[in-house]
């Protein structure tokens, strides 16, 4: 198809409205740089408004706390592959975020004393893990996410920001190295954009989707990691998937681990409180990847509840009411609809969840997208940011702790603005861009507008989705991952038989899940490969055959590129870049690695 190209330019374009992408468009535009913000849903609508149980921060409003303590906990969280130097300016940050978003009128709920409210959550604990639980949680209710996305949104509204609603990014620019815009379809009219830019922000979000059965947005494809691998740069840590232990059993719907840090509990089919035995210390607010991998010994050893022996019991029966109705109104409601459970009579059915991608786009804590190429694992490219679930900063390493994924998006889309501020000309003279710089992405959208093979779009999508299930899931084995690599290299390969319907209209939503499974299926064959390549169990990697942590040869990132686009099957590489052993400075020293024990 002959397609009008419609040009815009702009010193920075956003990919992404949701919490990172809008606060990271506010830094931008606030700094007077002319900014752009592409979003495929409307903002609000974003993956953060399904955030639940709050923000992490160490305000100290329910105990002792420091930034040092919520650091420590983090290391620990993401088992010493977290980058310290990154760690350290999330939870050094934390507090002034929080403010900010107190400020900009998010409606946090409220001690009785004003401040604002605080609840534990999995593995926040006092004076560096010696201590008690933290309460560090910041919280509305359990709506955080939708008041955080609804409040940064009003405020973006100041600024003089360009929002495109309901575009759907196709392509970065990339010329010698650089970053020069992107392309985008406008699903209204089927129009096609080119923004040329200084920088590019992707806050793309992650690509829950690429499972079966997730707490995500059908919207997390993780459209921005595949740009990146169509772009020849890499995604790192990929194998990190996390599973939330209490997604609804059947909807996979979020019930969230605010509900543990108000005192529930999770029970087996004998009624035994089995995370005493697991994590005697912290029991149900253990680290997600622990409680996760309990529940899943829990049944394979037939101790699950329900007909089919396959989910476990969470309790709040046994709080008060009017506690749940003020701090958990809306898993009340969801515990209801969902699960057809009236929670504060009878538990909750649960299971574990596809929940959060640890991996994506690797940055450092500028936002700035790193590249292992040229032998500088610190190199950055020229032009892209990375920010929120997309990017890899990594401040969450092998595993994320709860409520650490809504402060990361405020604070590294925060440190964005900054560097943007910093590398961005603002009204020079750009580059031109080369004639041809639409055609590899117009090529890509015309493959998929005219495809006529055999196999329907959903169908690929539903095979792709049960094989990463299966075999990419909270236990691994060699077995499961040499027969998931098999299977989804061959799933890759079915894209050449893609059918699209209705191809005589210029956009139809077939097209645009079409384009969106291209991009899921990239990333799960580079998770699986990443999986399969890892010969150690580390936070959300659990691998049976090689059950313990391994520091002397595994400490470190996996980088994976995606090679051979478009053919019949494409071709993982992958290579290993170094944790950053070394805080930034020194007000804290580099946390030595431990067994780690809740
Ligand atoms: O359980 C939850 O409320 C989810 C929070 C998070 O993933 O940070």
């Amino acid at each position: 198809m002959s397609y009008q190209i419609v040009d815009h330019v702009y010193d920075v374009v956003v990919v992404g409205a949701g919490g990172a992408g809008l606060r990271a468009t506010m830094g931008a535009a606030e700094k007077g740089l002319k900014t752009a913000c592409i979003t495929k849903v409307f903002p609000t609508r974003s993956h953060t408004v399904a955030a639940q149980g709050g923000i992490a921060a160490s305000l100290g409003n329910m105990g002792p706390d420091h930034w040092t303590w919520h650091m420590y906990d983090t290391v620990k969280g993401s088992d010493w592959l977290g980058d310290q130097d990154a760690i350290e300016y999330l939870c050094r940050e934390a507090p002034a975020a929080v403010y900010e978003l107190e400020h900009y009128g998010l409606p946090f709920s409220r001690t009785d004393d004003g401040r604002i409210y605080q609840r534990a959550f999995g593995g926040m604990t006092q004076n560096m893990g010696e201590g008690p639980a933290a309460q560090r949680t910041c919280a509305a209710a359990d709506r955080t996410g939708h008041a955080m996305l609804h409040s940064l949104y009003q405020q973006s509204l100041k600024y003089d920001a360009d929002f495109f609603v309901e575009y759907f990014a196709l392509d970065l620019i990339m010329v010698d190295g650089e970053c020069r815009g992107l392309v985008a379809l406008c699903m209204d009219d089927g129009s096609i954009h080119r923004f040329r830019s200084q920088a590019t922000v992707l806050a793309t979000g992650g690509y829950g989707r690429c499972y079966f059965s997730a707490t995500s947005a059908h919207t997390c494809t993780g459209d921005g990691n595949a740009m990146v691998l169509r772009a020849g740069l890499p995604l790192q840590d990929m194998e990190f998937v996390q599973f939330h232990p209490t997604g609804i059993y059947g909807a996979g719907v979020l019930i969230t681990e605010g509900a543990r840090g108000e005192g529930g509990y999770l029970t087996n089919s004998e009624g035994e409180r089995f995370m005493e035995r697991y994590a005697p210390s912290a029991k149900d607010l253990a680290s997600r990847d622990v409680v996760s991998r309990s529940m899943a010994m829990e049944i394979r050893e037939g101790r699950g509840v329900g007909k089919e022996k396959d989910h476990i019991f969470l309790h709040l029966d046994h709080i008060d009411p009017k506690i749940l109705a003020e701090r958990l109104p809306g898993i009340t409601e969801t515990a209801k609809i969902f699960a057809g459970v009236d929670m504060t009579r009878e538990p909750i059915p649960v299971t574990q969840t596809v929940h959060y991608n640890m991996g994506g786009i690797p940055t450092n804590y500028h936002g700035e997208v790193v590249t292992l190429r040229d032998g500088d694992p610190d190199a950055v490219v020229p032009g892209l940011f990375a920010v929120g679930e997309a990017a890899c900063v990594s401040v969450h390493g092998a595993n994320r702790l709860g409520s650490n994924s809504l402060i990361d998006l405020v604070v590294f889309g925060r440190a964005a603005g900054h560097r943007l501020n910093e590398v961005v000309k603002g009204g020079t003279a750009q580059k031109l861009l080369p004639k041809d710089s639409a055609d590899l992405s117009l090529a890509r959208l015309d493959k998929f507008r005219y495809a006529a093979g055999g196999t329907p779009t959903a169908a690929i999508r539903n095979e792709m989705q049960r094989t990463m299930q299966a075999d990419c899931a909270v236990f691994r084995t060699e077995q499961t991952l040499a027969e998931g690599q098999a299977k989804i290299d061959a799933i890759y390969g079915r894209m050449g038989d893609i059918k699209t319907t209705d191809r005589s209209l210029i956009w139809n939503t077939d097209l645009v899940e079409t384009l969106e499974l291209d991009n899921m299926l990239s990333q799960a064959v580079v998770t699986m490969h990443c999986a399969a390549n890892r010969k150690e169990s580390r936070g959300a990697h659990m691998h049976e055959d090689y059950p313990n942590r391994d520091d002397a040869n595994w400490m470190k990132h996996t980088v994976a590129w995606f090679e051979g686009w478009g053919g019949q099957g494409g071709r993982v590489g992958i290579d290993y870049r170094p944790v950053h052993q070394y805080t930034l400075t020194e007000e804290i020293e580099y946390i030595k690695p431990k067994a780690r024990v809740y």
